[in-house]
């Protein structure tokens, strides 16, 4: 890592521009489904902070807020979907409309289990907004989100939430990473 964050990137793949249109048009369709009900922002932590953060600015509803974090118990399980929860919800849920909030949709199998376990806490309904999806041709059926930002290459990302080793979530625009940073 050079000491300007940066100089570290190869090659831009979304503009602050470009993010700034793809969460403007979410928050509209957000705020057009979701008038007159109970509507809870859930963004799973970390890599959808940024995301969150700008989103909920930009659904003109009464709305609230809560975060959860996860994380695969390993490689050898991660395709089983079994994850563990190291924060939970701090609020109860019970007939609320939630929409989880994610940076990246993949194999699915992150949402597909906070599906699982919030859907028996009872909300009124549960959807899925994600920032970036990508084309996974054998993901968990029930996973299915009603929000998508965009279609995401498959490379490796950084910026705007995306990190490589805890760094460059903090870059405004997404990016690839120069291979002399892993390599
Ligand atoms: C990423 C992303 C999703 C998950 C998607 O999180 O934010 O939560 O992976 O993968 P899946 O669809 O294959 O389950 P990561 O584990 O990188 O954590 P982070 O958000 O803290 O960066």
């Amino acid at each position: 890592m050079s000491q300007d964050l940066h100089s570290d990137i190869e090659r831009l793949v979304l503009s602050e521009e470009e993010i700034a249109t793809i969460v403007c048009d979410m928050g509209a369709k957000i705020t057009h489904d979701y008038a007159g009900k109970k509507l809870t922002l859930v963004a799973v932590l970390k890599g959808a902070t940024p995301f969150m953060a700008d989103l909920m600015r930009k659904i003109d509803l009464p709305l609230s807020i809560d975060f959860m974090e996860v994380s695969s118990y390993g490689s050898g399980t991660t395709s089983s979907g079994v994850v563990r929860i190291l924060k939970d919800l701090n609020t109860n849920i019970e007939g609320k409309d939630i929409v989880l909030v994610e940076d990246l949709l993949d194999t699915g199998n992150t949402l597909a289990y906070l599906k699982k376990i919030l859907t028996k806490r009872n909300p009124a309904s549960l959807e899925i907004a994600t920032f970036l999806n990508k084309e996974v041709p054998n993901r968990a059926k029930d996973v299915q989100p009603k929000y998508i930002g965009a279609d995401a290459p498959n490379e490796f990302l950084v910026g705007y939430g995306f990190d490589y080793d805890e760094l460059y979530r903090n870059l405004p625009y997404v990016g690839i990473l120069k291979k002399s940073c892993y390599e």
